[in-house]
C-alpha cells in the first residue's frame, strides 16, 4: 500500500514508518519538523534500507497538500500531525484548535475529493477524561477534556466520525493511545522533547543524563497503592505496529474504536524505580503538589484490540526503560 503519514518524522510518526516499510509499504511523510529534526529521515533509511518520499510543510498549506494527493496515488493516511504539548495548549488555544482541527479538515477534504477510503487517526486516552472505571473499555462514557490538546482530540474524533457518516465507504480508525515511551532498538529514533519535558518519561530520561537535576513527582496523596498516577505505559514500537495492523485490517467501511494499552498500569514511582534497577542510574527525584488536571488511574482493556486485529503488546516495562535509556545516552547528552 502507499500510505501517506502526516508527522511522519516525529517520535510516534517516524516509528510508525519504520514499522511500515518492514510490512512492505510504501511511505510518503509530510512534516514540518515543528517538532523534530531532519537527521530522522536519514535514520529511518538506517533502519529499513528503504527512503520514505517527504515533503517538508505544514498540513495547514491546504495547495501544498493538494499537490501531494495529486501526485501520489495514495491508499491510506495516518494522521499523527498534530501539536500535543498539554501545558502550552492552555496558553496558545487558538494555536492548537486552528493547527489540528484545520490540519484533519484539510486531509478530510482531501480524502474525499482524491477517493481515499481509509484513514488511521491518532488519538488519546485522554478522551475519555477522567474514568469512571478501570480498565477503559472503548464504549466507555467520553469524559470531560481538561485542556485544549486534550478538547482538540476529541473533536478530530468527532469530525472524522461525522466526515465517515457522509462519506460511507471511508474506513475511519480511531486508535487511543494510552501512554507511549520507550524508543526503537536501534537507538536511532526515540523522544527527543525541546525544553522541559512535561511527560514523565521524557523528564526521567534528562534527569538521567545529568540535564535536569530532579524529577518532580506530582502528588503522592492520590488513591493508588503507592500514592502516585497510575498510568499504562506502552512501548512506541508496539503502537506503531498497531497502526500497520489497523491500515491492512480495518479496510471494511465504518468507524473503528481501538485502544492502544498493554492493560497493566504503572505508578510514577514504580516507573522510576524500573529505570534505575534495569539501567544502574540514579533518579533523584522529590514529591511536588499534583499537577492541576492529572487523574489517579488510567489503563486500557486492550481486547478490543487483540480480537479486532491480532494485536497486543509484547514489549515489557523493562524493556520500555532499556530502549529509553540506549537512546538517550546516544542522542541526549
Ligand atoms: C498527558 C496528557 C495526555 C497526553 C499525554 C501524552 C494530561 C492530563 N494528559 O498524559 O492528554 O496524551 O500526556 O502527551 O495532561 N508526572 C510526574 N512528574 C512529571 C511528569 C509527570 O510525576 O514531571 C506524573 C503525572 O502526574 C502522571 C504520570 O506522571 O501521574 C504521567 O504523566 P505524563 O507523562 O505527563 O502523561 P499523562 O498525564 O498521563
Amino acid at each position: 500500500m502507499n500510505v501517506l503519514v502526516t508527522g511522519g518524522t516525529g517520535y510516534i510518526g517516524s516509528h510508525i514508518c519504520v514499522e511500515l516499510i518492514q510490512a512492505g509499504h510504501q511511505v510518503i511523510v509530510i512534516d514540518d519538523f515543528s517538532n523534530s529534526k531532519p537527521e530522522v529521515l536519514q535514520y529511518i533509511k538506517d533502519i529499513t534500507g528503504k527512503e520514505v518520499k517527504f515533503y517538508e510543510f505544514n498540513v495547514l498549506d491546504e495547495v501544498k497538500t493538494k499537490s501531494v494527493f495529486k501526485e501520489n496515488h495514495i491508499d491510506s493516511i495516518i494522521h499523527c500531525a498534530a501539536f500535543k504539548a498539554v501545558g502550552e495548549s492552555v496558553e496558545k488555544p487558538i494555536e492548537y484548535y486552528t493547527n489540528n482541527l484545520m490540519t484533519t479538515l484539510i486531509v478530510a477534504k482531501m480524502m474525499k475529493k482524491y477517493h481515499v477510503n481509509n484513514i488511521v487517526f491518532s488519538s488519546s486516552a485522554t478522551v475519555y477524561g477522567d474514568p469512571e472505571v478501570v480498565p477503559l473499555t472503548e464504549d466507555c462514557h467520553l469524559g470531560d477534556t481538561t485542556n485544549p490538546y486534550g478538547a482538540s482530540k476529541a473533536m478530530m474524533e468527532r469530525i472524522l466520525t461525522d466526515v465517515q457518516h457522509a462519506c460511507p465507504d471511508m474506513s475511519v480508525t480511531l486508535l487511543r493511545y494510552f501512554n507511549p515511551i520507550g524508543a526503537h532498538q536501534s537507538g536511532l529514533l526515540g523522544e527527543d522533547p525541546k525544553g522541559i519535558p512535561n511527560n514523565l518519561m521524557p523528564y526521567i530520561m534528562k534527569v538521567a543524563t545529568g540535564e535536569l537535576p530532579c524529577l518532580g513527582v506530582f502528588g503522592n496523596d492520590y488513591d493508588t497503592p503507592d500514592g502516585t498516577g497510575v498510568r499504562d505505559y506502552i512501548h512506541v514500537v508496539d503502537l506503531a505496529k498497531g497502526h500497520v495492523l489497523a491500515i491492512e485490517k480495518y479496510n471494511t467501511p465504518g468507524v473503528h474504536i481501538t485502544n492502544l494499552g498493554t492493560g497493566k498500569g504503572y505508578s510514577v514511582l514504580e516507573l522510576v524505580h524500573a529505570f534505575e534497577k534495569v539501567n544502574g542510574v540514579k533518579i533523584n527525584y522529590e514529591i511536588k503538589p499534583r499537577r492541576a488536571g492529572d487523574i489517579a488511574t488510567c489503563y486500557a482493556d486492550p481486547s478490543k484490540a487483540k480480537k479486532e486485529l491480532g494485536w497486543q503488546a509484547t514489549h515489557n516495562i523493562e524493556d520500555m526503560c532499556r530502549d529509553t535509556w540506549n537512546f538517550a545516552k546516544t542522542h541526549l547528552k
